[in-house]
């Protein structure tokens, strides 16, 4: 099996947690592409979605979904997004996509947010691959000087500009035992909007697609 038919396994299995009335919450990237494919045969049953970024929202409408309106509403039944890594509390790092702040906006707006991941996104310590931060353009310098004094080595990410108008600063190289103080951390730095960090707001659930079948992972059991 490929990388793709994991992230296909993972998109599927959230379809059953897609219920009648539901709005449902639909993040970004390749592992909720598969997902988004699927809710195709649900879309009667929804009252429609809140999606967090413009591709996912061309998406959802070619296949007749409604897109709702995050202001439109208080909350979101499910969100279902996929994870750049996670670890065994089910905190995250995620924007790999660039999509980080609204996602972050649609997690804080979920009742139950569910995300789905191959087995390349489980990790002990958070901090492997890199650490998004959406950042206004005039900051760029400042906020790169700032996050080099927590210990990472951050870089621009070249000719990607958010849906919000704004850049991507990665950054590499860090090893985050406390996720939690490190998102309050990075959040509070001026100019920045958010850290792909989603520690204090982890996931309820992980579909983890498996050689094995899926596996889930659910936060009360996780929590340390
Ligand atoms: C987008 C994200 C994605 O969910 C994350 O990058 C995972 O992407 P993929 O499913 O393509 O591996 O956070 O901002």
């Amino acid at each position: 099996m490929t990388w793709n038919d994991f992230k296909k396994m993972a998109g599927m299995a959230a379809l059953e947690y897609v219920k009648e009335g539901m709005i449902i919450g639909v993040g970004t990237g390749s592992t909720v592409s598969y997902f988004i494919d699927g809710l195709k045969y649900k879309k009667n049953i929804i009252r429609g979605a809140v999606s967090s970024s413009i591709s996912s929202t061309n998406k959802l409408r070619k296949i007749g979904i409604s897109i709702i309106d995050s202001n439109d509403v208080d909350y979101v039944d499910i969100y279902v997004d996929g994870v750049d890594e996670f670890n065994k509390n089910l905190m995250m790092i995620k924007g790999g996509g660039a999509a980080l702040t609204r996602e972050k906006v649609i997690a804080g707006m979920a009742k139950k947010f569910i995300a789905i991941a191959d087995e390349s996104k489980k990790v002990s310590i958070l901090g492997k691959s890199s650490l998004p931060v959406e950042v206004i353009p005039m900051a760029k310098s400042y906020v790169i000087r700032e996050l080099k004094k927590l210990g990472g080595i951050p870089r621009h990410r070249k000719h990607v500009v958010t849906d919000n108008g704004n850049i991507i600063v990665d950054v590499y190289h860090l090893k985050i035992f406390n996720p939690t103080l490190l998102e309050d951390k990075i959040n509070s730095i001026a100019g920045v909007i958010t850290v792909g960090l989603f520690a204090n707001r982890p996931a309820d659930i992980v579909l983890l697609a498996t050689h094995r079948g899926i596996e889930r992972f659910i936060y009360d059991e996780y929590k340390s």
